[in-house]
């Protein structure tokens, strides 16, 4: 029996996606699916066994043996990857272009997509990508998309390096996150793009809450609907 709404939230890098889906889970009580992170995951086992992103039959093969699990914790997502807990491991910086780099790969598409239909399918769930809308869930109950101009998304990444104490230059973060963002919308399967009934958000000149009160005020009277037909 389903448990509750499925929404999605897809967007470029660092549109907000995930800040707001996890400050929306705790506040609904859903379960939060970082489908990022699964990509993430992905790419780092390829980088610890020491294979060419490019080499895809040696990613097709990684793929038989890999164990992916997100746990939730206070809906925040810990990462498992083959039982070891890499939630901050997945989130160094050159994991971010090795992941775009593997999620273009369809057998690497495929499975993770599968773990997450069957992660979902239940409902209750706030789940954020680049293709939930459009292609994991394309009945999914609630479809945000949301976007930020380039400018102030590399700022927040940038800060958030900083914050890591990682020093790299603004122009950098820029350059990397326009590369990321033309790599998931060019490749041909299941791209970074907005769904037809998907509902526009420009975080750009949003804080946090303000996002957040923004999608919540939406989901409100689905969360209501759904009560008195469940
Ligand atoms: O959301 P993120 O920055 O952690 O995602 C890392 C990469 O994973 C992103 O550049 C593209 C890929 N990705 C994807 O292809 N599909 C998703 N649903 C989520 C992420």
């Amino acid at each position: 029996m389903k448990k509750g709404l499925i929404i999605a939230i897809d967007g470029p890098a660092a549109s907000g996606k995930s800040t707001s889906a996890q400050l929306l889970a705790k506040k609904i009580g859903y379960i939060y699916i970082d489908t990022g992170a699964m990509y993430r995951a992905c790419a780092l086992k390829a980088k610890k066994l020491g294979i060419d992103i490019n080499d895809e039959e040696s990613i097709r093969n990684l793929l038989d043996y890999i164990d992916i699990r997100i746990e939730n914790n206070n809906s925040k997502n810990r990462i498992l990857l083959d039982g070891e807990d890499v939630s901050e491991d997945i989130r160094a910086d050159d994991i971010s272009a090795l992941a775009s780099a593997i999620s273009a790969i369809p057998a690497v598409r495929y499975k993770m997509v599968e773990l997450q239909r069957k992660m979902g399918e239940n409902g209750g769930v706030i789940i954020d990508g680049r293709d939930i809308g459009t292609f994991v869930f394309p009945d999914a109950d609630v479809k945000f998309f949301l976007t930020a101009n380039p400018e102030i998304r590399a700022k927040r990444r940038w800060l958030e390096l900083q914050r890591k104490g990682i020093d790299k230059d603004f122009s950098e973060v820029l350059a990397d996150l326009i590369k990321r963002d033309n790599n998931d919308s060019q490749r041909v399967l299941a791209p970074l793009k907005k769904a037809d009934d998907a509902l526009e958000i420009d975080t750009s000149n949003m804080t946090i809450q303000e996002q957040t009160d923004t999608l919540y005020r939406i989901i409100f009277p689905r969360l209501e609907e759904e009560c008195k037909c469940s």
